[in-house]
């Protein structure tokens, strides 16, 4: 039984301030939840608040990003040591706003994956198509490219989570359907049970991103190879978040 998990990418949102105060309500929000994990990701210079945000509830804390270095000359950067220094448990890797606005590809994203899980991070890390790649009845071929370009046997799987989120539908309120999320889902499932086997496969949680939102998370999360949300707009609205959660934790105490 995977336990489901529900991680908010807050991308670059948020003066400290309403970050506290989002924090406040996500954790008034969760209260009485069960059967499921959180983590939220702020933008980097939160963490150290945030940590102490959340230091007394179940809510983890995870970043954006990570550098594949531990240290050295990378003007802007922050290398996944800092991350742990900072209180991150998990990191979002390769998520498709790096993909396209930050060039980063497969070799780096298995640099980063490698460095991250090395470092003791769990490693979030994204695939997905875009629109075009899916009228043109690419999306497998996409998501085999994205997951065998980074995920080979010496990535351990228990520091592994994947997201499958369709470009097409981050940010644009157009959600994939369960039925094709859960195609995908198990498809991916499927590789990872070519590079591990099957039992270990069975073990790593894949989440669907791609405008989650309470009204549409009951019927994502009830498919079979559907094990949580990788959630961006409604994670900035703690009763949207809360309500994602709880259908989450609902469907885990249901189905258990
Ligand atoms: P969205 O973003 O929920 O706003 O579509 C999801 C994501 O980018 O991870």
């Amino acid at each position: 039984m995977r336990t489901p998990l529900i991680a908010g990418n807050w991308k670059m949102h948020k003066t400290l301030a309403e970050a506290r105060e989002l924090v406040g309500g996500i954790r008034e929000g969760i209260k009485g939840i069960g059967g499921v994990e959180v983590v939220i990701c702020p933008p980097f210079h939160h963490l150290f608040a945030m940590a102490k945000a959340i230091d007394d509830s179940p809510v983890m804390l995870g970043a954006q990003n990570a550098h594949y270095e531990a240290q050295g000359a990378f003007t802007g950067e922050v290398s996944v040591p800092m991350l742990k220094d900072a209180g991150c448990t998990h990191v979002i890797l390769g998520h498709s706003e790096r993909r396209q606005y930050f060039a980063e590809d497969g070799p780096l994203l298995a640099k980063k994956v490698r460095a991250a899980v090395a470092g003791g991070l769990n490693a979030i890390f994204c695939v997905g198509e875009t629109l075009q790649e899916r009228e043109a009845d690419r999306t497998r071929r996409i998501v085999e490219r994205h997951i065998s370009d980074v995920i080979k046997a010496d990535v351990p799987a228990e520091r592994l989570i994947i997201a499958y989120e369709p470009v097409w539908a981050i940010g644009t309120g157009r959600t994939a359907t369960p039925d094709q999320a859960q195609e995908v889902h198990a498809f991916v499932r499927a590789m990872l049970a070519s590079t591990y086997g099957q039992p270990t496969a069975e073990a790593v949680r894949i989440l669907y991103g791609g405008s989650v939102k309470p009204g549409n998370a009951a019927d994502l999360l009830a498919q079979p190879d559907i094990d949580g949300a990788l959630v961006g707009g409604a994670c900035l609205v703690p009763a949207d978040f809360a309500a994602i959660i709880k259908a989450a934790g609902t469907w885990a105490a249901v189905s258990s």
